[in-house]
């Protein structure tokens, strides 16, 4: 193909608006998000989208078809932040980027970055972390992965997303100081850090105007100010304006209708649309389309590297596992008995749902995962489980459903199929929803006590699902437990306790759930949020020690949802049925709140525990002109080998503005630790990342800040003070200015 600019010229008005309007659902690869109009005319291809974060979302089954689409499942976002490893992290993100490769997929729509403002949020597995820098790192690493297969990544969904409720339309109210610190932050951060191919432009209204149909966002801060070259696209059907989001800085209408074209055309014949704007927007998808294999008639196996893939998978897992508590429970021994309560132990929740979803050949459940390494499991509570669910199945609403579904699909076996297919997994959805919800407390207490007796510890699943569509609800048998489940808890507790045993719980979920209330009942509690399909593997590896876990919070989980400071107006006015939502916490979110105004939460920001001990010692710090050099040694002082996450918290100690108490500003996963063994650390934190945002330009105020560095935000091992001489200012797009 000739020069972008050669080929625009040569393109009728009518092409080049075909170009801009996508071509709805994919063809190409059914089950796929999107798909671009060809100009076959010009040799310009159409090219294919498809989610997700957590592995390629397309249908597993083809009409007429024998050959089965499968995909490996990862884990979620949440949970590789959990591991604070931006290489795994990168790794994991290649894997996905190499499956869609071998699926014909161009590019992939993902990772989310949004930033998690309260714990219910829908898609909160989907995104990383309360925090802009540890969110805007993990998707550089992501995309960085990704794109080193040579498929696009998509950052999405550009921008103050964090609420599922009425997203089509919630107009999300939000200082400009609080934009640029935290929410716009983590997408500056991966633009400048790996250049992605996407942005996706967020169906939300920012300030009173749709993000799609910003110009502010999408052309003043996004390439005028940070110099992205990229596409941008809408989110699927968002916005109400199509010419005017032509105009303000889209260049590609997802997933594309007709109607939307002929109104471009309208547009255009009356003035209302330059073609100089289209051309424009044109040129971007040029350049994207150039770049796909697609275009450079690649030719996708089919056949991605399972194997390779699950072992990925396995790994990213075990690293993003968060140990909160341990009271000489973990490791178990291998040849321990155990007795599995808990539907998730069972049916362990891999992902959450709708476009983050994928779907995978197997779920390796909690039991399978242990099975597998030898241990055994109490039969007879594992029986009761599978009736239980078994007569649910059999004698549940399922069942009609289900056989309704597919005597219609047998009825009707054209394409609808497909789509019915697909439904089968919308049944899936429902078949979670209702499996989580059967009655725990189905054990009499003398029956607890036979299993006590035979058994050397109780493993106790909690889990939860939640879905893109729908915030999770601040009600029992979501973010709280219900009385069943809590009913178990403590009877388990009760009776193992008096047989000397341990009893463990495991929390199969999305984000946080209630805990303060139950957490010193158990004698261990170990986060697995949601971890693909290698799930009860992962599992395995980490309660039998073969591992030791290393994750990390990467958000404050609160002693009650309504300590978090979002929750106050969430999610939004009026209450039920909302239209504009306040985010008047502004920058104090998450541990920027709760460090500051002083709150307890039930476990802060970067915590973890380990099966081992580390030490800090013999920090270093440079002040260099243009970053600060942190150098310290960790050492595994402990009985297990393990990895380490070194934090660096900056606290001013006087300032003009107002500033959290303190910000993350660099970390590092150490490699495997062995005990007695040292790991010297070097972090560097570049200057401008200290400068806060007044309103009109960036500011490192002068004066002194205390680096801390710590194993979480509240465990400071080493601290020392450092001065900036002068004020520094940026302009907005980090050009150095005078402070006036
Ligand atoms: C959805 C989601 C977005 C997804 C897109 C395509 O509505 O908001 O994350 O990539 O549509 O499925």
């Amino acid at each position: 193909m000739n020069d972008p600019d050669q080929l625009v010229s040569n393109m009728s008005i009518m092409e080049k608006i075909s170009l801009i309007v996508g071509a709805g659902f994919s063809k190409i690869v059914p089950g796929a998000a999107g798909e671009t109009n060809p100009v076959e005319r010009l040799g310009i291809p159409a090219i294919v989208l498809s989610d997700g974060p957590a592995g390629v979302r397309i249908y597993p089954l083809r009409l007429g078809v024998n050959e089965t689409f499968y995909v490996t499942s990862f884990p979620n976002e949440i949970l590789l932040a959990s591991s604070w490893n931006l290489e795994l992290v990168e790794k994991v993100g290649k894997a996905i980027g190499e499956e869609a490769r071998e699926y014909g997929i161009d590019v992939l729509l993902a990772p989310g970055l949004n930033i998690h403002r309260t714990p219910i949020e829908g898609r909160i597995f989907e995104y990383f972390s309360e925090d802009p820098l540890l969110s805007g790192e993990m998707a550089a690493s992501y995309v960085q992965g990704v794109q080193s297969a040579g498929v696009g990544a998509t950052l999405k969904h550009f921008v103050a997303h964090e609420q599922e409720t009425n997203r089509l339309i919630i107009n999300v109210v939000v200082s400009e100081r609080a934009l640029r610190e935290i929410y716009l932050r983590p997408f500056e951060i991966a633009i400048k850090k790996a250049k992605p191919w996407a942005v996706m432009a967020a169906y939300n209204k920012l300030n009173g105007v749709y993000c799609t149909q910003n110009h502010w966002l999408l052309t003043k801060v996004l390439r005028e100010e940070w110099g992205f070259e990229g596409v941008v696209m809408t989110d699927w059907d968002a916005g109400n304006d199509p010419v005017e989001q032509v105009k303000t800085g889209v260049d590609l209408i997802m997933p594309g209708r007709d109607e939307i074209i002929r109104k471009l055309l309208n547009a255009f014949r009356n003035g209302e649309l330059s073609e100089d704007i289209i051309n424009k927007r044109v040129r971007n998808l040029i350049a994207l389309i150039t770049k796909s294999l697609k275009y450079k008639k690649y030719n996708p196996s089919n056949k991605p590297s399972y194997d390779e893939h699950a072992r990925i998978s396995l790994e990213a897992a075990i690293e993003g596992f968060v140990l909160l508590e341990n009271k000489d429970a973990l490791p178990l021994k291998s040849a321990s008995r155990i007795a599995l309560f808990g539907k998730g132990s069972y049916w362990t929740v891999k992902g959450g749902l709708g476009s983050g979803d994928s779907y995978p050949k197997y779920v390796v459940s909690i039991a399978d995962g242990l099975r597998e390494k030898g241990v055994i499991i109490d039969e007879e509570v594992e029986r009761i489980y599978r009736n239980m669910v078994h007569r649910w199945y059999e004698y549940g609403e399922s069942t009609q459903l289900y056989k309704s579904m597919t005597e219609t699909a047998l009825k009707e076996a054209n394409s609808l199929l497909i789509e019915l297919l697909m439904t089968h997994y919308v049944y899936m959805m429902i078949e979670y929803i209702k499996v989580m919800h059967l009655p725990e407390d189905a054990f009499p207490d003398e029956f607890l006590e036979r299993v006590a007796e035979r058994n050397d510890v109780a493993l106790i699943t909690i889990s939860r699902i939640s879905s893109e569509g729908f915030d999770r609800f601040p009600v029992k048998g979501d973010f709280y437990l219900r009385d069943d489940e809590l009913s178990l808890i403590s009877r388990i507790s009760k009776i193992f306790h008096k047989h000397g045993k341990k009893v463990v719980v495991l929390l199969n979920v999305p984000g946080p759930v209630e805990i303060h209330s139950w957490r010193n009942l158990v004698d261990a509690i170990l986060v697995i949020w949601l971890p693909g399909q290698e799930a009860g593997r992962a599992v395995a590896s980490v309660l039998l020690g073969e591992t030791s876990p290393s994750g990390k919070l990467p958000l404050t989980w609160p002693k009650d949802l309504y300590e978090t400071p979002s929750m106050k107006l969430h999610p939004g006015v009026p209450k039920d049925n909302p239209v504009e939502v306040l985010y008047a916490e502004d920058i104090y979110v998450g541990y920027r709140y709760y460090d500051t105004f002083q709150v307890e939460p039930a476990y802060e920001f970067g915590y973890g525990l380990s099966y081992t001990k580390f030490e800090y010692d013999n920090l270093v710090i440079r002040n260099k002109d243009s970053e600060i050099e942190i150098s310290l040694i960790v050492k595994n002082t402990g009985d297990y080998p393990g990895k380490e996450v070194v934090q660096v918290y900056v606290r001013p100690l006087r300032s003009r503005l107002n500033r959290p108490f303190q910000e993350l500003k660099g970390f590092h996963k150490t490699k495997l630790i062995k005990p007695g063994e040292v790991e010297e650390v070097t972090i560097r934190i570049p200057l401008d990342y200290l400068a806060s945002f007044n309103g009109k330009h960036w500011i490192v105020e002068s004066g002194p800040y205390e680096i801390r560095i710590g194993s979480s935000s509240r465990k400071i091992k080493l601290a020392s003070v450092i001065e900036i001489t002068s004020d520094i200012c940026y302009d907005t797009s980090w050009k150095r200015i005078k402070c006036n």
